[in-house]
């Protein structure tokens, strides 16, 4: 089946001020890349090549003049304006059309995942109406929080509970099946004032197809929340690369690896790249 992505990098990143004051969150660097290469990455190394990027209005445009149209990289980029931020499940409000009735990948535009990403290609293959990530961290209550029984099933999910009833958060990485249009256009704003993705989730929940896949301490999913945040995603990312001399979330490396492109148009690509060090990286690739 083929799947849809959406990257949602909206939002007015007001913990991140001053940064934030002219670009949005998810153009900082995080070491030696925009934010957004990372969940751009994640989604072509899942197989994906149709991706929808919705932001604001302010933004939309920088996006578009960072990431094109993916041809470079062999995937079909569109943008969508989000005019007034009201929650991560609208992006299945403004992705309607893009979506039409086919299974979609939603990842947030801040979440970073690093490691083997074979349960996420399992999990959009194996998904039949939702399906949702676990993980365990050391402050659930910053996040969308699952409870299980002793079988492991789900039996609560709330966003950012002030007395968590479990370690495991939800990544911003979902997997729904093309009625989530649907859903997302009955939903009723929450306490925030947002429609709310926990609220999509207990949705599917209800109606008993809902998954939950359990992430491993093998893969590593960072925050990039605060500047505190920021600095830890940016060391992490470089102690990895600079170690295995390999980089992370290269996307025209990823679209070759993918056979997204072939090696002509890499080389292609590439030469057109300013000299710099990610050049340098790209060329040593095909070497
Ligand atoms: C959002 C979701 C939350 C999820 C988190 C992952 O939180 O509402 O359920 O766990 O992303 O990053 P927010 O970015 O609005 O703080």
């Amino acid at each position: 089946m083929q799947t849809k992505g959406i990257i949602l990098a909206g939002g007015s990143g007001t913990r991140l001020y001053p940064m934030t004051a002219v670009f949005s969150k998810q153009l900082q660097p995080i070491y030696d890349k925009p934010m957004i290469y990372y969940p751009m990455a994640i989604l072509m190394l899942a197989g994906i090549q149709d991706i929808l990027v919705i932001s604001t209005p302010e933004d939309t445009p920088n996006y578009e003049k960072l990431l094109g149209e993916g041809t470079k990289w062999g995937i079909n980029l569109s943008y969508k304006v989000q005019t007034n931020p009201g929650g991560i499940a609208e992006a299945f409000i403004y992705g309607d059309e893009f979506i039409g009735n086919k299974q979609v990948c939603l990842i947030l535009g801040d979440n970073i995942f690093y490691g083997k990403l074979d349960f996420l290609r399992k999990a959009i293959e194996n998904n039949t109406g939702g399906t949702i990530f676990g993980y365990s961290v050391n402050n659930p209550s910053s996040y969308g929080v699952v409870e299980f029984n002793e079988n492991w099933e789900v039996i609560s999910i709330e966003e950012k509970p002030k007395q968590p009833k479990s370690k495991y958060a939800i990544p911003g990485l979902y997997i729904f099946t093309g009625d989530v249009v649907g859903i997302a256009k009955n939903l009723k704003p929450g306490p925030r004032g947002e429609l709310e993705i926990t609220d999509v989730q207990l949705e599917y929940l209800k109606r008993k197809k809902l998954k939950v896949e359990l992430i491993g301490r093998g893969i590593a999913w960072l925050d990039t929340g605060t500047p505190e945040n920021l600095i830890e995603a940016s060391t992490f990312i470089h102690a990895i690369e600079k170690r295995q001399g390999r980089k992370i979330a290269c996307l025209e490396e990823i679209a070759l690896e993918m056979n997204f492109i072939s090696r002509e148009k890499f080389i292609e690509t590439v030469i057109q790249l300013p000299n710099c060090s990610y050049k340098d990286y790209c060329l040593d690739v095909i070497k």
